[in-house]
């Protein structure tokens, strides 16, 4: 069968992190998937530099919309971030009838209502993996793994350049604007930091997760939004001295009437786990009824952990799009690859 045609839009930091990983892994994807997945046209405003991310594997253009209007393109990935362009190209790219994957969770949280009422009129998905804590499956654990239970709430470390930041402060007792500036120079950080370090990157995953968790519109307005720029060095010291870490925690639960959205820096006595959730690294915790509380850690930002997660997303419409059958859902039957005849 030929590959599913993807067009990306936007190759940067987790653009290029998607193409390679892409290519590197392409057989193996291509089993699980059922079908091969080729990223066929990338579009970037910096053609050059895409040119030399993709070589000869994809046709680059600088017009995202050449992308769209591509007849054969099945697949359209937003990785431009914002909700200016990237908005107008996704309702673009639904009305033109392609499945849209994106990791852009500052737009779905301000109009994901509009989006996937759009994607729904037109039959086509919208998945967004990556969009909240980075590599970790945490929408997966969500909606499929967690779907027996009646979510109570949702705390964790959801924003990696903060973490990062806190913990350099802490260990190597740097300066906050030094360690900034190597959170974004490592890629971790939103082209404008401010929406991480003013704690609305978090805000934005955490309205993310409780629409989810909790079937209810995307209300990211509704959330009480506080970041880590008025915390200094002196807090973390004295938090320490105490037996604490502070962190800048996402929190949204279940009430009596309604449900809370908020993120904030927390004190977090240090013996436990998610004190210790230490860089990048993004740790959620999720509270169900049936299965009580369960936890996901993984690297919450960066080129490749993001891309991990923006192509699992393209393999789940790679199955429902796919004609073979035994590929919709995800099995453990038998398909020969180069292990099969290795001893265990
Ligand atoms: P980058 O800024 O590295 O990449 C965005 C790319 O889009 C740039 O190459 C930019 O070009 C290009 N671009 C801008 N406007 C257009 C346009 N109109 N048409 C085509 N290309 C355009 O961002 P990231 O890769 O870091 O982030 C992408 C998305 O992923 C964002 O939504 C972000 O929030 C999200 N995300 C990022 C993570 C990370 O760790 N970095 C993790 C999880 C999600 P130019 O540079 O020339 O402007
Ligand atoms: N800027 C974000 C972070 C990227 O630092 O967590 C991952 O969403």
């Amino acid at each position: 069968m030929k590959p599913i045609q993807v067009g990306l839009l936007g190759i940067g930091t987790v653009g290029s992190g998607t193409f390679n990983v892409l290519q590197r892994n392409q057989e193996e994807i291509r089993r699980r998937a059922g079908r091969g997945i080729q990223i066929t046209m990338v579009a970037d405003l910096d053609t050059a530099r895409a040119k030399s991310v993709v070589g000869d594997g994809a046709k680059v253009v600088g017009d995202a919309r050449e992308v769209i209007a591509n007849p054969e393109i099945d697949i359209v990935i937003e990785l431009i971030g914002g909700y200016g362009i990237a908005k107008t190209l996704v309702m673009e790219a639904i009305a033109a009838g392609k499945h849209v994957v994106t990791a852009n969770k500052a737009l779905l949280a301000v109009h994901g209502t509009e989006i996937f009422a759009a994607a729904h009129a037109k039959g086509v998905i919208v998945a967004f993996e990556a969009a909240v804590a980075g590599g970790i499956p945490i929408i997966k654990a969500l909606r499929e793994g967690l779907t027996a239970n009646r979510i109570e709430w949702i705390a964790g470390i959801i924003n990696g350049t903060t973490n990062f930041i806190l913990s350099e402060m802490r260990a190597k007792g740097l300066d906050f604007d030094v360690v900034l500036k190597e959170a974004q120079r490592l890629g971790y950080a939103e082209a404008d930091p401010t929406f991480d370090i003013e704690g609305v990157d978090a805000a934005h995953k955490a309205t993310i997760m409780s629409a989810i968790a909790f079937g209810i519109p995307v209300q990211f307005d509704k959330a009480h939004v506080e970041g880590i720029t008025k915390l200094q060095a002196a807090d973390i010291n004295y938090a320490e001295q105490l037996g604490y870490r502070i962190k800048l925690l996402g929190i949204t639960k279940r009430r009596d009437k309604g449900f809370e959205l908020r993120v904030h820096p927390t004190l977090i006595p240090s013996k436990r786990l998610i004190a210790n959730v230490e860089g990048a690294m993004n740790a959620v915790v999720v509270h169900g009824d049936a299965v009580g509380t369960t936890l996901y850690y993984g690297k919450g930002a960066g080129s490749e952990p993001t891309a991990s997660a923006v192509i699992a997303d393209l393999v789940d419409i790679t199955r429902l799009h796919t004609a073979d059958p035994d590929h919709r859902v995800p099995h453990l039957a038998f398909q020969p690859n180069e292990l099969a005849n290795t001893p265990i």
